[in-house]
């Protein structure tokens, strides 16, 4: 059975209280944190930084941290996170003006190294640059905001994309990120992803009456995982 890891986006989540959502993604049974950088420019909304990724470290997250920036340029905040204790850092092709640079720089700062792909830009960039490359990480809905209904050309992109990860024999996580609901991600996990961010597909699920409040919805989304290949 593949290595799937669940990926709850904290855009989702209540900001008034975002260490103790954090915690209880995690233990519902949620693999790491997808942590959404916007800044008003790149993409049309206004998220979080590096302070609160390593307010998160200090308030004892240990999970992996997925910093998903939707930023221009990237170059300059790399080091910020990468010192925030950001896992992976994720960027999207457009954003920089020498791609192969960025990867470089977030592997020299000690972290993991992803490209986005946004729904419309294709994935031609990344045959040139995948032995810099960690994660690939393909939008289902255009980046700025959640809630979003994902888009259905994106189960064909991700055979693709699986197909080159497997045909570069590389260990590459194949993110998918944008209207991922109990109702699909068994299709989504078919179609060659390995990691799952759902922001109001975990946070919209909650429930008092769990232990941790997230335990029946992360529950759901297991249970369709398990069925994938059955
Ligand atoms: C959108 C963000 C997503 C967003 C997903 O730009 O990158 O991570 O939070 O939200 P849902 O799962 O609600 O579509
Ligand atoms: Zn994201």
């Amino acid at each position: 059975m593949a290595d799937f890891q669940i990926a709850p986006s904290i855009l989702s989540a209540d900001f008034a209280k975002l260490g103790e959502e954090v915690d209880n993604v995690i233990a519902s049974g949620c693999d790491i944190v997808h942590f959404d950088v916007m800044d008003n420019h790149y993409v049309p909304n206004l998220t979080i930084g590096p302070l609160v990724c390593e307010a998160l470290r200090k308030h004892g997250v240990t999970a992996d941290i997925d910093v998903h920036l939707m930023v221009k340029p990237v170059d300059a905040i790399i080091p910020d996170f990468a010192k925030a204790g950001a896992t992976y850092i994720t960027f999207h092709p457009e954003a920089s003006e020498h791609v192969d640079r960025s990867l470089q720089l977030i592997r020299g700062e000690g972290c993991k190294s992803g490209l986005v792909f946004n729904p419309a830009t294709p994935l031609d960039v990344l045959e040139w640059v995948i032995d810099k490359v960690d994660m690939v990480l393909l939008m289902s809905v255009n980046p700025g905001f959640g809630g979003q209904s994902f888009i259905p050309a994106t189960l064909e992109k991700l055979r693709q994309a699986r197909k080159i990860i497997d045909a570069s024999g590389r260990d590459i996580r194949l993110e998918i990120d944008g209207g991922v609901k109990v109702a699909n991600i068994r299709e989504i996990a078919e179609a060659g992803a390995d990691t799952f961010v759902a922001g109001s597909g975990i946070f919209g699920g909650a429930n008092d009456a769990d232990p941790n409040r997230y335990n029946t919805i992360v529950g759901q989304f297991r249970d369709e995982l398990a069925k994938v290949g059955g």
